[in-house]
């Protein structure tokens, strides 16, 4: 029995020195000093011993019992250590590598525009006003001289919410908005940003798209200060040698009324695809504030004249930067808007 010990000493002892993970010394423990490990079992043969020889191997057994477990909790420590090194070894942080870069955001083409489009218009003055973009029927249309069952209704078909409410189809019902609470104050010189929704859906046509409009009330206000208003915008936005025209046109609220080309910014104007082979694009309708509007708003018109003008962001953004499909103002592809 002696001898059997020794041997499972012997090899308890190889394989503890072998050993690499903390499963297997586990193991190794179960299986020489469990309950039915090696030890347990050839002890079971002491009773077949006489008593000194029973006490001799019940203390040899004993030392090698304490003797091994303390190799195998010296093991267990140093395969935790080891696991230690290696995961703090694995999970190290450079903290020299250069960092991830933050994606910086930016303005939007349309903004940007819009915000070019303001820059322009109070540098000469004008201030800035608002109005809701779901609006009554009143201000939409019938305070701009547009009454129910008018035939002008039909070029801008909304989206109704109710008989009275729908979403505002154009900037122009913050004309009124805004004499209702300057009135009968002059001047009035604001220019109204936002968006404005119609039943449209196309390469060139959104169901939301932004205008920004433009109004001025004063004593003796005339075309020819909308001219030169419109001109020096033009100037700004397009460059110096841009060319205007204007063209006759009809809208209820302004009259005379008319719309705005200007030449054409890819062939300066000797004609091309952009502008069908006519030279000029249009880019805003405009007129002198229609008298009937005037009385809407609380100004007399015997005392005061102004003008307005409405255009397109999207359209203007487009002829600026040579774009071909509004839709890609709507798409948030990074790639696209990366450009601007
Ligand atoms: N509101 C008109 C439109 O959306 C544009 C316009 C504004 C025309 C102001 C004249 C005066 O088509």
């Amino acid at each position: 029995m002696r001898e059997k010990l020794k041997l499972i000493k012997k090899n308890a002892e190889e394989k503890i020195a072998a050993i690499g993970s903390l499963d297997e010394v586990n193991d190794l423990r179960v299986k020489t000093l469990g309950r039915k490990g090696e030890i347990t079992q050839l002890l079971r043969g002491l009773k077949d011993l006489n008593a000194e020889e029973r006490s001799e191997i019940g203390k040899i057994a004993n030392e090698f019992k304490v003797h091994l477990e303390q190799m195998i909790n010296q093991k267990t420590e140093e395969i935790k250590h080891c696991e230690l090194d290696s995961r703090l070894a694995r999970e190290k942080i450079d903290v020299t590598l250069p960092g991830l870069p933050p994606q910086r955001g930016g303005k939007h083409p349309l903004t940007q525009i819009t915000e070019e489009i303001r820059d322009i218009f109070t540098g000469l003055g004008f201030s800035v006003a608002e109005g809701p973009e779901i609006e009554r029927d009143y201000y939409n249309f019938e305070a701009l001289n547009i009454p129910r069952d008018h035939p002008a209704r039909d070029m801008q078909d909304s989206f109704y919410i109710s008989e009275d409410l729908l979403l505002r189809t154009h900037t122009s019902p913050v004309q009124v908005r805004t004499m209702e609470k300057t009135a009968p104050q002059i001047p009035v010189k604001i220019i109204v940003p936002g968006k404005v929704y119609r039943r449209d859906d196309d390469a060139t046509h959104s169901p939301m798209f932004q205008q920004v409009e433009g109004l001025v009330i004063d004593e003796r206000i005339t075309f020819a200060h909308l001219k030169g208003t419109l001109m020096l915008f033009a100037q700004k936005i397009f460059g110096e040698d841009v060319r205007v025209r204007y063209r006759p046109s009809f809208f209820p609220f302004t009259e005379p009324s008319a719309e705005m080309d200007i030449s054409c910014v890819m062939c300066k104007g000797k004609g091309c695809r952009v502008c069908s082979h006519t030279g000029w694009l249009e880019i805003l309708g405009a007129g002198m504030v229609n008298p009937r509007v005037l009385e809407f708003g609380g100004y007399d018109p015997e005392k005061v004249t102004g003008f307005a003008f409405g255009m397109g962001v999207e359209r203007i953004a487009m002829l600026k930067y040579g774009i071909n499909d509004l839709r890609l103002f709507f798409d948030n592809d990074k790639r696209f808007l990366n450009q601007f």
